[in-house]
Protein backbone atom coordinates (compact mmCIF):
# COMPACT_ATOMS: atom_id res chain seq x y z
CA UNK A 1 0.00 0.00 0.00
CA UNK A 2 1.56 3.31 -1.17
CA UNK A 3 1.03 6.22 1.22
CA UNK A 4 2.05 9.51 2.56
CA UNK A 5 3.75 8.80 4.99
CA UNK A 6 4.55 12.59 6.03
CA UNK A 7 0.88 13.46 5.87
CA UNK A 8 0.16 10.35 8.49
CA UNK A 9 3.30 11.43 10.64
CA UNK A 10 1.97 14.46 11.09
CA UNK A 11 -1.82 13.35 11.84
CA UNK A 12 0.18 11.02 14.49
CA UNK A 13 1.90 13.40 16.34
CA UNK A 14 -0.88 15.70 16.32
CA UNK A 15 -2.77 13.30 18.30
CA UNK A 16 -0.35 12.62 20.41
CA UNK A 17 0.70 16.45 20.97
CA UNK A 18 -3.35 17.23 21.16
CA UNK A 19 -3.54 13.82 24.19
CA UNK A 20 -0.34 15.36 25.92
CA UNK A 21 -1.17 18.63 25.89
CA UNK A 22 -5.23 19.24 26.02
CA UNK A 23 -6.07 15.35 28.13
CA UNK A 24 -8.38 14.58 24.81
CA UNK A 25 -8.21 11.13 23.11
CA UNK A 26 -7.89 11.15 19.09
CA UNK A 27 -11.37 11.24 17.76
CA UNK A 28 -14.14 13.71 18.54
CA UNK A 29 -13.41 16.84 20.44
CA UNK A 30 -9.23 16.08 19.85
CA UNK A 31 -9.71 15.69 16.34
CA UNK A 32 -11.65 18.88 15.26
CA UNK A 33 -9.03 20.81 17.22
CA UNK A 34 -5.58 19.16 15.73
CA UNK A 35 -7.37 19.88 12.36
CA UNK A 36 -8.20 23.88 13.60
CA UNK A 37 -4.75 24.34 15.04
CA UNK A 38 -3.35 22.61 11.73
CA UNK A 39 -5.61 24.73 9.37
CA UNK A 40 -4.80 27.78 11.24
CA UNK A 41 -0.66 27.48 11.01
CA UNK A 42 -1.24 26.55 7.30
CA UNK A 43 -3.17 29.31 6.94
CA UNK A 44 -0.64 31.42 8.52
CA UNK A 45 2.37 30.56 7.20
CA UNK A 46 0.97 31.45 3.62
CA UNK A 47 2.90 33.86 2.07
CA UNK A 48 -0.11 35.64 0.74
CA UNK A 49 -1.69 36.00 4.37
CA UNK A 50 2.00 37.55 5.21
CA UNK A 51 2.32 39.78 1.89
CA UNK A 52 -1.34 41.25 2.50
CA UNK A 53 -2.01 41.60 5.93
CA UNK A 54 -5.94 43.14 5.24
CA UNK A 55 -9.38 41.96 6.41
CA UNK A 56 -10.93 42.06 3.47
CA UNK A 57 -13.32 39.31 2.13
CA UNK A 58 -11.89 36.93 0.01
CA UNK A 59 -8.09 37.45 0.92
CA UNK A 60 -6.20 34.77 2.89
CA UNK A 61 -5.81 37.11 5.77
CA UNK A 62 -9.38 37.10 6.72
CA UNK A 63 -9.38 33.48 6.09
CA UNK A 64 -6.81 33.16 8.57
CA UNK A 65 -8.88 35.36 11.24
CA UNK A 66 -12.22 33.64 10.66
CA UNK A 67 -9.88 30.25 11.10
CA UNK A 68 -8.60 31.67 14.68
CA UNK A 69 -12.00 33.07 16.35
CA UNK A 70 -13.73 29.76 15.68
CA UNK A 71 -10.44 27.97 17.00
CA UNK A 72 -10.57 30.53 20.07
CA UNK A 73 -14.40 29.17 20.44
CA UNK A 74 -12.76 25.68 20.30
CA UNK A 75 -10.46 26.68 22.97
CA UNK A 76 -13.05 28.54 25.37
CA UNK A 77 -15.37 25.71 25.60
CA UNK A 78 -12.09 23.22 26.33
CA UNK A 79 -11.36 25.39 29.15
CA UNK A 80 -15.09 25.53 30.22
CA UNK A 81 -15.06 21.39 30.33
CA UNK A 82 -11.65 21.15 31.71
CA UNK A 83 -13.04 23.55 35.39
CA UNK A 84 -15.75 20.98 35.73
CA UNK A 85 -13.95 18.60 35.41
CA UNK A 86 -11.70 16.82 38.29
CA UNK A 87 -7.88 17.72 37.45
CA UNK A 88 -5.91 15.83 34.79
CA UNK A 89 -2.28 15.23 34.33
CA UNK A 90 -2.31 17.01 30.71
CA UNK A 91 -0.22 20.16 30.78
CA UNK A 92 -3.25 22.17 30.12
CA UNK A 93 -4.59 20.85 33.61
CA UNK A 94 -1.74 21.83 34.84
CA UNK A 95 -1.74 25.32 33.62
CA UNK A 96 -5.34 25.95 34.62
CA UNK A 97 -3.78 25.14 38.05
CA UNK A 98 -1.15 27.47 38.35
CA UNK A 99 -0.88 29.89 40.52
CA UNK A 100 2.25 33.01 40.42
CA UNK A 101 4.00 34.10 43.47
CA UNK A 102 0.87 36.61 44.06
CA UNK A 103 -1.57 33.62 44.14
CA UNK A 104 -2.96 34.66 40.40
CA UNK A 105 -4.22 31.98 38.07
CA UNK A 106 -3.28 32.50 33.91
CA UNK A 107 -6.80 34.39 32.62
CA UNK A 108 -8.63 33.25 29.69
CA UNK A 109 -6.43 34.82 27.15
CA UNK A 110 -2.91 33.72 28.18
CA UNK A 111 -4.53 30.31 28.29
CA UNK A 112 -5.26 30.15 25.04
CA UNK A 113 -2.08 32.07 23.91
CA UNK A 114 -0.07 28.94 25.66
CA UNK A 115 -2.39 26.40 23.87
CA UNK A 116 -1.39 27.55 20.53
CA UNK A 117 1.87 28.31 21.08
CA UNK A 118 2.58 24.53 22.37
CA UNK A 119 0.64 23.23 19.43
CA UNK A 120 2.58 25.24 16.67
CA UNK A 121 5.78 24.65 18.88
CA UNK A 122 5.42 21.11 19.22
CA UNK A 123 3.42 19.20 16.80
CA UNK A 124 4.90 19.88 12.94
CA UNK A 125 8.56 19.73 14.59
CA UNK A 126 8.50 16.54 16.01
CA UNK A 127 6.56 15.35 12.71
CA UNK A 128 9.23 16.10 11.10
CA UNK A 129 11.82 14.90 12.98
CA UNK A 130 10.34 11.95 12.71
CA UNK A 131 10.19 11.97 8.84
CA UNK A 132 13.45 12.80 8.28
CA UNK A 133 15.05 9.90 10.17
CA UNK A 134 12.56 7.43 8.91
CA UNK A 135 13.46 8.52 5.60
CA UNK A 136 17.56 8.59 6.40
CA UNK A 137 16.88 4.95 7.69
CA UNK A 138 14.71 3.56 4.32
CA UNK A 139 18.56 5.01 2.45
CA UNK A 140 20.60 3.62 4.89
CA UNK A 141 19.67 -0.48 5.17
CA UNK A 142 22.60 -0.86 7.48
CA UNK A 143 21.13 1.34 10.40
CA UNK A 144 17.61 0.33 10.32
CA UNK A 145 19.36 -3.12 10.67
CA UNK A 146 21.27 -2.30 14.01
CA UNK A 147 17.78 -0.64 15.27
CA UNK A 148 15.74 -3.79 14.72
CA UNK A 149 18.09 -5.87 16.61
CA UNK A 150 18.68 -3.61 19.61
CA UNK A 151 14.52 -3.47 19.40
CA UNK A 152 14.30 -7.52 19.53
CA UNK A 153 17.55 -7.51 21.88
CA UNK A 154 16.40 -4.82 24.70
CA UNK A 155 12.47 -4.67 23.80
CA UNK A 156 11.96 -8.22 22.96
CA UNK A 157 9.09 -6.79 20.09
CA UNK A 158 6.98 -4.92 22.71
CA UNK A 159 6.42 -1.41 22.97
CA UNK A 160 9.33 0.49 24.75
CA UNK A 161 8.68 1.54 28.31
CA UNK A 162 10.49 5.08 28.96
CA UNK A 163 13.03 2.78 31.80
CA UNK A 164 13.87 0.76 28.93
CA UNK A 165 14.82 4.01 26.65
CA UNK A 166 18.36 4.86 27.94
CA UNK A 167 19.37 1.32 27.05
CA UNK A 168 18.83 1.92 23.27
CA UNK A 169 21.72 3.68 22.14
CA UNK A 170 21.85 2.33 18.39
CA UNK A 171 18.33 4.84 18.40
CA UNK A 172 19.80 7.45 20.36
CA UNK A 173 22.51 7.71 17.75
CA UNK A 174 20.48 7.47 14.85
CA UNK A 175 18.52 10.47 16.59
CA UNK A 176 20.74 12.52 17.04
CA UNK A 177 22.81 12.15 13.74
CA UNK A 178 19.21 12.72 11.94
CA UNK A 179 18.87 15.75 13.79
CA UNK A 180 22.11 16.94 12.61
CA UNK A 181 21.68 16.26 9.39
CA UNK A 182 18.25 17.12 8.56
CA UNK A 183 17.20 19.23 11.89
CA UNK A 184 13.72 20.55 11.67
CA UNK A 185 14.27 23.52 12.75
CA UNK A 186 16.90 25.30 10.68
CA UNK A 187 16.82 28.31 12.12
CA UNK A 188 16.66 29.57 15.56
CA UNK A 189 14.55 32.35 16.93
CA UNK A 190 16.23 35.64 16.11
CA UNK A 191 18.94 37.06 19.30
CA UNK A 192 19.03 40.76 19.48
CA UNK A 193 22.45 42.29 21.46
CA UNK A 194 21.72 43.47 24.74
CA UNK A 195 24.98 45.38 24.42
CA UNK A 196 27.66 45.59 22.02
CA UNK A 197 29.22 42.30 21.46
CA UNK A 198 32.62 40.81 19.68
CA UNK A 199 31.41 37.48 17.65
CA UNK A 200 34.83 36.14 15.77
CA UNK A 201 36.12 39.19 13.91
CA UNK A 202 32.83 41.38 13.87
CA UNK A 203 31.74 43.87 16.38
CA UNK A 204 28.01 44.15 16.79
CA UNK A 205 26.68 47.02 17.99
CA UNK A 206 23.49 46.95 20.70
CA UNK A 207 20.43 46.37 19.01
CA UNK A 208 21.94 44.17 15.91
CA UNK A 209 19.95 41.11 14.83
CA UNK A 210 22.06 37.85 14.92
CA UNK A 211 20.25 34.60 13.11
CA UNK A 212 21.88 31.35 14.56
CA UNK A 213 21.34 28.61 12.61
CA UNK A 214 21.90 25.05 13.68
CA UNK A 215 21.42 23.74 9.96
CA UNK A 216 24.67 25.79 9.14
CA UNK A 217 26.79 24.89 12.27
CA UNK A 218 25.53 21.01 12.23
CA UNK A 219 27.45 21.12 8.40
CA UNK A 220 30.60 22.31 9.64
CA UNK A 221 33.49 19.98 8.44
CA UNK A 222 35.90 21.02 11.59
CA UNK A 223 33.21 20.04 14.42
CA UNK A 224 31.16 16.97 12.04
CA UNK A 225 33.86 15.25 9.73
CA UNK A 226 31.82 14.37 6.27
CA UNK A 227 28.64 16.47 7.41
CA UNK A 228 26.47 15.54 4.97
CA UNK A 229 26.45 11.43 5.59
CA UNK A 230 24.43 9.86 7.86
CA UNK A 231 26.55 8.35 10.38
CA UNK A 232 24.90 7.54 13.82
CA UNK A 233 28.37 5.91 14.95
CA UNK A 234 29.93 9.60 15.20
CA UNK A 235 27.96 10.08 17.61
CA UNK A 236 30.54 7.58 20.18
CA UNK A 237 33.37 9.40 19.09
CA UNK A 238 32.42 13.23 19.71
CA UNK A 239 30.80 15.15 22.40
CA UNK A 240 30.23 18.49 21.18
CA UNK A 241 29.04 21.47 23.00
CA UNK A 242 25.43 22.87 23.81
CA UNK A 243 26.21 25.76 20.84
CA UNK A 244 27.94 22.94 18.25
CA UNK A 245 25.12 21.09 18.36
CA UNK A 246 21.80 22.54 18.88
CA UNK A 247 18.43 20.98 17.06
CA UNK A 248 16.52 22.54 20.18
CA UNK A 249 18.60 25.88 20.33
CA UNK A 250 20.31 26.43 23.06
CA UNK A 251 20.73 29.00 26.05
CA UNK A 252 17.89 30.82 28.34
CA UNK A 253 15.29 30.31 25.25
CA UNK A 254 16.29 26.50 24.56
CA UNK A 255 13.05 24.96 23.17
CA UNK A 256 10.47 24.00 26.61
CA UNK A 257 9.47 20.90 24.72
CA UNK A 258 12.81 19.66 24.16
CA UNK A 259 12.48 16.23 26.76
CA UNK A 260 9.01 15.70 25.81
CA UNK A 261 10.05 15.64 22.13
CA UNK A 262 13.11 13.32 22.71
CA UNK A 263 11.01 10.83 25.10
CA UNK A 264 7.91 10.97 22.30
CA UNK A 265 10.60 10.38 19.47
CA UNK A 266 12.12 7.57 21.22
CA UNK A 267 9.05 5.86 21.93
CA UNK A 268 7.26 6.74 18.57
CA UNK A 269 10.10 5.42 16.37
CA UNK A 270 11.09 2.05 17.08
CA UNK A 271 6.75 1.29 17.60
CA UNK A 272 6.81 2.10 13.63
CA UNK A 273 9.72 0.55 12.66
CA UNK A 274 8.62 -2.94 14.40
CA UNK A 275 4.96 -2.89 13.01
CA UNK A 276 6.43 -1.92 9.77
CA UNK A 277 8.59 -2.74 6.51
CA UNK A 278 8.85 0.77 5.22
CA UNK A 279 9.97 1.63 1.56
CA UNK A 280 10.09 4.14 -1.04
CA UNK A 281 9.33 3.71 -4.29
CA UNK A 282 12.12 4.05 -6.87
CA UNK A 283 12.17 7.42 -8.38
CA UNK A 284 9.86 9.45 -5.79
CA UNK A 285 10.99 13.19 -5.48
CA UNK A 286 12.29 14.18 -2.24
CA UNK A 287 12.85 17.67 -2.04
CA UNK A 288 13.18 20.24 1.29
CA UNK A 289 10.75 23.19 1.72
CA UNK A 290 10.23 25.19 5.16
CA UNK A 291 6.63 24.24 6.64
CA UNK A 292 6.21 27.45 9.22
CA UNK A 293 9.29 26.52 10.96
CA UNK A 294 9.84 23.15 10.23
CA UNK A 295 12.50 21.98 7.63
CA UNK A 296 10.15 19.17 5.71
CA UNK A 297 9.89 17.33 2.99
CA UNK A 298 8.38 19.47 -0.08
CA UNK A 299 6.16 16.65 -1.58
CA UNK A 300 5.68 14.58 1.72
CA UNK A 301 6.85 11.19 1.79
CA UNK A 302 5.71 8.42 -0.90
CA UNK A 303 6.37 4.96 0.89
CA UNK A 304 5.05 1.35 0.97
CA UNK A 305 4.16 -0.37 4.14
CA UNK A 306 4.30 -3.65 4.90
CA UNK A 307 4.50 -6.10 7.52
CA UNK A 308 7.65 -5.50 9.19
CA UNK A 309 9.36 -8.91 8.65
CA UNK A 310 13.27 -7.91 9.57
CA UNK A 311 14.03 -8.22 6.18
CA UNK A 312 16.44 -5.72 4.40
CA UNK A 313 14.79 -2.60 2.70
CA UNK A 314 16.92 -1.83 -0.62
CA UNK A 315 17.31 2.24 -0.60
CA UNK A 316 15.57 3.80 -3.37
CA UNK A 317 16.79 5.89 -6.24
CA UNK A 318 16.07 8.82 -5.47
CA UNK A 319 15.20 12.49 -7.16
CA UNK A 320 15.51 15.38 -6.08
CA UNK A 321 17.21 18.07 -4.06
CA UNK A 322 17.46 15.94 -1.49
CA UNK A 323 20.96 15.53 -2.92
CA UNK A 324 22.43 18.81 -2.05
CA UNK A 325 21.89 18.28 1.77
CA UNK A 326 22.34 14.36 2.52
CA UNK A 327 25.04 12.19 0.56
CA UNK A 328 22.65 9.04 -0.21
CA UNK A 329 25.45 6.30 -1.01
CA UNK A 330 25.95 7.51 -4.38
CA UNK A 331 22.76 5.41 -5.52
CA UNK A 332 21.35 8.72 -6.09
CA UNK A 333 19.77 9.94 -9.21
CA UNK A 334 19.91 14.06 -8.60
CA UNK A 335 17.59 15.88 -10.54
C1 LIG B 1 11.72 17.46 17.62
C2 LIG B 1 10.88 18.36 18.08
C3 LIG B 1 11.25 19.78 18.39
C4 LIG B 1 12.26 20.55 17.89
C5 LIG B 1 13.33 20.16 16.86
C6 LIG B 1 12.15 21.84 18.53
C7 LIG B 1 13.03 22.89 18.30
C8 LIG B 1 12.93 24.14 18.91
C9 LIG B 1 13.84 25.21 18.68
C10 LIG B 1 15.06 25.16 17.77
C11 LIG B 1 13.43 26.26 19.42
C12 LIG B 1 14.07 27.64 19.48
C13 LIG B 1 15.15 27.65 20.55
C14 LIG B 1 16.09 28.83 20.48
O1 LIG B 1 15.83 29.83 19.78
O2 LIG B 1 17.16 28.73 21.15
C15 LIG B 1 12.24 25.85 20.14
C16 LIG B 1 11.53 26.64 21.01
C17 LIG B 1 10.40 26.23 21.68
N1 LIG B 1 9.84 24.97 21.65
FE1 LIG B 1 10.50 23.37 20.60
N2 LIG B 1 11.08 21.85 19.37
C18 LIG B 1 10.50 20.60 19.33
C19 LIG B 1 9.41 20.17 20.05
C20 LIG B 1 8.71 20.94 20.95
C21 LIG B 1 7.57 20.47 21.73
C22 LIG B 1 7.02 19.05 21.68
C23 LIG B 1 7.13 21.54 22.46
C24 LIG B 1 5.99 21.65 23.44
C25 LIG B 1 5.08 20.76 23.63
C26 LIG B 1 7.99 22.66 22.16
C27 LIG B 1 7.87 23.91 22.71
C28 LIG B 1 8.72 24.97 22.46
C29 LIG B 1 8.57 26.30 23.05
C30 LIG B 1 7.46 26.75 23.99
C31 LIG B 1 9.63 27.09 22.57
C32 LIG B 1 9.91 28.56 22.90
C33 LIG B 1 10.86 28.64 24.08
C34 LIG B 1 11.19 30.08 24.48
O3 LIG B 1 11.15 30.97 23.63
O4 LIG B 1 11.54 30.31 25.66
N3 LIG B 1 8.93 22.26 21.24
N4 LIG B 1 11.96 24.53 19.82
Amino acid sequence: MQVDLAALIRALTAAVVIRCLFGLDPGGRGDELARSEAGLLQALSSPLTLALPLPLPGTPYRRALTLSAALERQLQALLAAKRAQSPGTDVLANLLAARDETGAALGDEELIGECNGLFVAGHDTTAQTLVWTIFLLTQHPEHQAELLAEFTTVLAGAPPRPDELPRLQHLDRALRESMRLLPATPMLFIRVCAGEATLGPHTLPRGARVVLSPFITHRDPALFPEPDRFEPARWQRITPSPWQYLPFGAGPRMCLGAAFAEQALRIMLPMILQRFRITIPAGATISRTVHGIALAPKYGLPAVLAPQDGRPVAPATIRGDIHQLVHLHGRAAPV
